[in-house]
């Protein structure tokens, strides 16, 4: 008898308890259904600030992005600009050369596939993206040679797609620009 009344008092509780995982789940449920609306709707309403975009096709031909047009540049404001691209599996230039103790930008894009570019020991961490022109900005301090590496997988080479980035004394590279209008480590 006792036992038949334990039976129904565990059946009652299990179905309290069933209630509450399913109330639960449902919640959470809600919970991804609002965040996804929101997140949608959020970013129809207020689109990036700023989307540059590159026809890949015409990357060589003309525009910001000819090879002419690749390397580092020194701007009216003493600031330096690096224009880069990266295509299947190099970047181009190979090279860049950078002062130290200038403001640097760095305005690149891909010729082909989703690359990577990266600069170690720098803030500079971005993906190269086929019709986009991608922006960094940073400052060197001492004179360094470091790596770039391609850090996004973008085919058969991608472990071989290097770049490098040579920083030298602000008077040494004041001393090139002078010059040259366009600078790599080739020409130095
Ligand atoms: Cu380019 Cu990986």
């Amino acid at each position: 008898m006792s036992g038949d009344t334990d039976h129904g008092a565990a059946a009652i509780a299990a179905a309290r308890v069933e209630r509450r995982w399913a109330g639960l789940s449902i919640g959470i449920i809600c919970v991804l259904v609002v965040l996804a609306a929101y997140t949608g709707i959020h970013q129809a309403v207020m689109p990036q600030a700023q989307v540059e975009t590159a026809d890949p096709r015409t990357l060589h031909i003309s525009g910001e992005f000819i090879e002419s047009n690749l390397g580092s540049a020194v701007e009216p404001d003493g600031s330096v600009t690096v224009r880069a691209i990266g295509q299947q599996y190099s970047f181009t230039p190979q090279c860049i050369l950078i002062p130290t103790d200038t403001p640097v930008r760095f305005r690149a894009t891909s010729a082909d596939v989703i690359h990577g570019f990266l600069i170690e020991h720098t803030n500079v961490n971005t993906m190269l993206v086929p019709g986009y022109i991608s922006a960094a900005t940073t400052r060197f301090s001492t004179p360094a040679d470091l790596v770039m590496p391609c850090h996004e997988f973008c085919g058969a080479g991608h472990e071989g797609m290097w770049g490098r980035i040579k920083v030298i004394e602000k008077s040494a590279f004041q001393k090139l620009a002078a010059d040259r209008r366009r600078m790599t480590c080739v020409a130095q």
